[in-house]
């Protein structure tokens, strides 16, 4: 198969967007516009890709740092023929170019294989991915011989009364052949109303000199949309997050409301899972099978394994082991690492911490920097104080211990192996194993003391 490369156009300013960030860096779905598009491309094997930059260049090339690819400047946005030129340097001298736009974030790897796949086995020199859509205002029209054969696009703004009426639309997205595209990239010139130089223009070029070329019509035209306001990003944003949904459905996840569940691309779930409307499930984020996650639960790139309910918690960065219930209302912050059979209750708070299978934080507690062994109860109130204003240091807590409710414990200290610390106790060295550790003022007991301060009169 021909090497495949690709082009990005994203040097245009988005000005509708009505933002200080360029616009192809507005998010959908947790990732931006530009890196949609780039993912797309690169689950279609394509590797190699050029992305024309302009309007908020510094930005765009900040942000997309680690997508390896090329940057090409675009200083001033004469129009998508221009845009298209300043790469051609960069642009390899054999195999397929497709180029696309980076304000297309809807664009599927699937129709992106269908068309190369098209562009190959036609052997064309140049290929036009269109569609058919209810309204075709604003985009250029694809114009046809009456054979059937393409012999040019017509720009909206520059179209006849009978050109209006055809619905089949230039999408932007096109395969060339490179040798061809090499070629004839600067006949394209700017004579034309709006003093632009037009890509599609192209299409013109390679008939007067007979070169082979076609359009391939694509089903999913809600694919092609380009975004140019907030309103569109969230249109777009609202379908995808619909798409992602349904394919979650199909494989066996319950879904109570789709429409206020926000899943994005690289999660993962297991079958028999239930969602609860709010949820936002994030990066990459793995969910095993029968897990209950609740509402407005929020869980990033953690692991939840088989069996685990979650009610209205955040989750950030942790794994989760089966059977654990967690919530209402815990927080567990990166590097939370929950065992089997676990309880993390409400306002329980979690952080940099292991905890072992059957322990249990029922409420209100605050557990970082530690290590906590099997089955231990940490009672209500309990603070792990881990930062001496200085430095975090670390907790040991080991199996079968037992810390009562209001209990501190200072770093760094260890409670062996089934170590008991009484409520209220401040804990500041090593607890022994099985050791009762009891640490709080002795009670006593002033008889008479409420009489004589007349504390009742008042
Ligand atoms: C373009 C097509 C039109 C097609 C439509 C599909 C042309 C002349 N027209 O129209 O046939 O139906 O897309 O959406 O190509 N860009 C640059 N540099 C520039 C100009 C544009 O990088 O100098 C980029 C923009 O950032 C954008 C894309 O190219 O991502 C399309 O540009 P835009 O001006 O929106 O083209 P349209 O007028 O919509
Ligand atoms: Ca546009």
């Amino acid at each position: 198969m021909a090497l495949n490369s690709a082009v990005i156009l994203a040097a245009g300013a988005g000005t509708r967007m009505k933002s200080k960030i360029p616009k192809v860096l507005h998010q959908l779905c947790g990732h931006s516009m530009i890196d949609h598009v780039i993912r797309a491309v690169k689950a279609s094997h394509i590797n190699d890709i050029i992305v024309i930059i302009g309007s908020g260049a510094d930005q765009v090339e900040k942000k997309l740092e680690k997508s390896d690819v090329q940057f090409v400047l675009q200083k001033e946005q004469l129009g998508t023929g221009h845009a298209l030129q300043q790469a051609k340097d960069k642009i390899p001298n054999q195999g397929n170019v497709i180029v696309l736009y980076g304000d297309m974030p809807m664009l599927s790897s699937e129709t992106i294989k269908a068309f190369m796949a098209f562009h190959e086995t036609e052997r064309n020199d140049l290929s036009v991915l269109t569609a058919k859509v209810e309204n075709p205002y604003g985009y250029g029209r694809i114009v046809k011989n009456h054979k059937g054969e393409m012999i040019k696009i017509v720009e909206h703004k520059d179209a006849d009364e009978e050109e209006l009426l055809i619905d089949e639309i230039n999408s932007g997205v096109y395969c060339f052949d490179a040798p061809f595209l090499k070629k004839h990239l600067h006949d394209i010139d700017n004579n034309n109303n709006q003093k632009e130089y037009y890509l599609p223009d192209l299409i013109s070029i390679a008939v007067k000199n007979q070169y082979k070329l076609g359009t391939y019509q694509t089903l999913n035209s809600e694919e092609l949309m380009g975004v140019n306001s907030r309103k569109q990003l969230m249109e777009a944003d609202a379908a995808m997050r619909k798409k992602i949904n349904e394919k979650w459905m199909d494989e066996g996840v319950t879904i109570i409301n789709p429409e206020h569940t926000y899943i994005e691309p690289d999660v993962k779930i297991g079958i028999d899972t239930i969602i609860y409307p709010g949820a936002t499930l994030k990066g990459n984020t793995i969910i095993g099978e029968d897990c209950m996650i609740g509402e407005n639960t929020r869980i990033e790139n953690s692991i939840i394994k088989n069996g685990v309910e979650i009610q209205s918690s955040v989750i950030l960065d942790s794994r989760v082991d089966e059977a654990t219930t967690i919530g209402p209302f815990a927080y567990l912050r990166p590097g939370s690492n929950i065992g089997k059979n676990v309880k993390i209750g409400d306002f329980v708070e979690i952080k940099n911490a292991a905890i072992g299978d059957g322990s249990k934080a029922s409420h209100l507690a605050y557990v970082g920097d530690a290590e906590v062994g099997k089955n231990v109860n940490i009672g209500c109130g309990v603070i792990f104080v881990n930062y001496n204003g200085k430095e975090k240091q670390k907790i040991i807590v080991e199996d079968d211990a037992f810390v009562g409710s209001n209990v501190n414990l200072v770093a760094p200290v260890v409670v062996k192996n089934k170590g008991y610390v009484a409520a209220g106790t401040t804990v500041t060295m090593e607890v022994p194993e099985g050791a009762l550790c009891i640490g709080r003022g002795k009670q006593r007991h002033i008889d008479g003391w409420v009489d004589r301060k007349n504390i009742k009169k008042k």
